[in-house]
């Protein structure tokens, strides 16, 4: 009887993993339904201390302002924009970076659109919308205006 384990020690044991395994799986389930909260409550990185949005490269490297204001008049610059979706940037005829920023996505199906600067036009590819500079449609099947984002 020298060699048998106490009964209370190896009761206590289990209960402490047990607790341990409860604690964990309540701390696991609070942690992945807390963590989309505070991935919405903290700001993205990309966003300045003014609060503007960074205009990044298909890289994710930062684009300084003076690279797309050096740009002539009328000039669509890509960026990665918000959330890293492709934007259009309009460099306005003052030399001004236009504040509305354009998605180049189209909004019949999804499509990107290149800046046709011969024409004047964001041509969609895939079905033939055509769209404004301001991102009107001008013909379809795209059902509405581009998505937009204004920026500081
Ligand atoms: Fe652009 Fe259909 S996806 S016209």
């Amino acid at each position: 009887m020298e060699n048998a384990i106490p009964y209370e020690n190896s009761s206590l044991s289990r209960r402490q993993l047990l607790n341990f395994l409860t604690g964990a799986t309540v701390a696991a389930t609070a942690g992945s339904a807390l963590y989309p909260i505070a991935q919405f409550l903290v700001p993205p990185r990309e966003v300045t201390e003014g609060g503007g949005i960074l205009a990044k490269d298909k890289l994710g490297n930062a684009i300084p302002a003076s690279q797309i204001l050096a740009e002539p008049p009328g000039t669509r610059a890509l960026i990665a924009g918000l959330a890293s979706e492709p934007t259009y940037l309009t460099i306005q005829m003052d030399g001004s970076v236009s504040p509305m920023g354009i998605v180049d996505n189209c909004t019949h199906l999804g499509c990107t659109f290149p800046w046709n600067p011969s024409d004047q036009q964001f041509q969609c590819p895939c079905h033939g919308s055509l769209y404004a500079p301001d991102g009107s449609v001008v013909r379809g099947p795209a059902p509405c205006h581009s998505r937009l984002f204004m920026w500081r």
